[in-house]
């Protein structure tokens, strides 16, 4: 891996396996940095037999002597993250790496989490279609106080005078909301306030500058990964909104969400799994309700890392690839999750759409308009064999390799990982 400076992020609906992806490039950077969602995203790594899901931490945390950013982009569920530190920690204050939290990172407040889930009840009574399914960690209301100024940011922990003024805003401004439309008891400003600020003295020695930390880490030619969360299809301006989060999930959010000229990006790797899934409402063309979904779901363990929610699960979409390929700007491609194809009696892949009777090969970036595409499948021959053991693309069965083959061809982009099972060593690497 020559590049100095990489974005990584979700080809599809997220859950494409990002994590274990980080986690093997992991090696080779010497920082890591995430810079958009929060705790909404469940990163799942498998080191030396161990599971380890992180919500907030970015996936280098496993290397010793890394450097891991939070970037400003990220909204911070603190309570979160200071249990994944202390998770990490054999001793308090020992985590083996280095941690920068950006000041400028906005903190999901207890009340965002509440109007979270009093807004997805308030569409299921008015307007049960409008329902997103969202993870219920505030997210949504989190980002919306960004944008509308009056957000509480991680510099606000350790400021007791500004952390009050927001609060006491936020709460003349939340609780006729609470109360008159949503039917929920007010904010209660002691015990929040009282809590924010015990969550800045465990968080304050991990405050800085996460622009100039990145910034200096280039300009000391070390190698930086910028770790994206969920995927092209669930981002705020080019998913299937509305069903989208509400951060950039592209590789362009790295630019803002982590401070870094575009023009400093050397390589974006897309993330794609050798089919799909989707959690949550908002349409998604490949899904498979019958026995294909189910058995996609089992075999590849397919349920929420954050909410548990088993994923709906379909078909691999090129239709939706080759526009994430389209908007991301990838240059190489990592597919996991080949092995879970094995032994499946048909293989499918979506290969254009079909809209008012006509073939159309571009997707619908809106859900309006992909709700109204079928799919067009192509078949291809299934493999039986366990996979799983193969250490190199040639030792693949030649209708996996085939598989593989079509990806690149119709995508335009080389696959440059493939994983083949959930451990660091099930990863084929093709001069990646
Ligand atoms: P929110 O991000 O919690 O507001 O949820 C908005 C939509 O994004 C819902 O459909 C969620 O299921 C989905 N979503 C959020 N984070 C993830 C993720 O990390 N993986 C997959 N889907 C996600």
């Amino acid at each position: 891996m020559r590049k100095i400076v990489q974005a990584l992020i979700g080809a599809q609906w997220g859950d494409e396996g990002k994590g274990r992806v980080v986690d093997a490039l992991a090696q080779e950077v010497g920082v890591v940095v995430r810079y958009q969602g929060g705790a909404n995203a469940g990163h799942t790594v498998i080191a030396e037999g161990k599971k380890h899901v992180f919500h907030l931490l970015p996936s280098g945390m496993l290397y010793p002597n890394r450097l891991c950013i939070i970037g400003n982009g990220v909204v911070l569920e603190p309570e979160q993250l200071i249990k994944e530190i202390n998770e990490l920690a054999p001793a308090p204050g020992d985590i083996g790496t280095k941690l920068v939290v950006s000041r400028a990172a906005h903190v999901v407040m207890p009340y965002h989490k509440r109007l979270d889930a009093a807004s997805e009840a308030f569409r299921k009574k008015n307007n049960p279609d409008a329902v997103i399914g969202t993870t219920g960690r505030g997210i949504g209301p989190c980002y919306v106080d960004k944008y509308n100024r009056i957000g509480v940011r991680a510099e606000d922990l350790v400021s007791p005078e500004s952390l009050e003024k927001k609060l006491r805003l936020n709460m003349a401004e939340k609780n006729p909301l609470l109360e008159k439309i949503y039917g929920e008891p007010p904010i209660e400003f002691e015990s929040i306030y009282r809590q924010a600020l015990e969550w800045g003295d465990f968080l304050r020695p991990y405050l800085g500058d996460s622009s100039f930390e990145i910034a200096s880490a280039i300009e000391r030619g070390e190698r930086v990964l910028f770790e994206g969360a969920q995927g092209t299809l669930l981002d705020v301006d080019h998913g299937t909104y509305p069903f989208v989060t509400s951060s950039s999930c592209v590789a362009g959010g790295c630019c803002t969400g982590g401070a870094l000229g575009p023009g400093r990006i050397d390589r974006v790797i897309g993330v794609v799994k050798a089919y799909c899934s989707r959690v949550g409402e908002g349409p998604f063309p490949t899904e498979d309700r019958g026995e294909v979904g189910e058995t996609l779901r089992q075999n590849g363990g397919e349920f929420g890392a954050t909410t548990g929610r088993p994923r709906r699960c379909g078909w691999l979409d090129m239709a939706a690839l080759r526009y994430s390929v389209m908007v991301n700007g990838l240059d190489v491609l990592a597919l996991t999750k080949l092995d879970v194809l094995s032994g499946m009696d048909e293989l499918k892949v979506c290969v254009a759409y079909e809209m008012d009777g006509k073939r159309v090969s571009v997707f619908p970036n809106s859900a309006y308009g992909l709700e109204k595409v079928r799919p067009v499948y192509e078949s291809f021959k299934p493999w039986k064999e366990d996979i799983s053991g193969c250490g190199s693309f040639e030792e693949l069965p030649s209708a996996a390799r085939d598989y593989v083959d079509y990806i690149e061809r119709d995508s335009g982009v080389r696959v440059g990982l493939i994983g083949v099972g959930p451990g660091r060593e099930s990863t084929i690497y093709r001069d990646f």
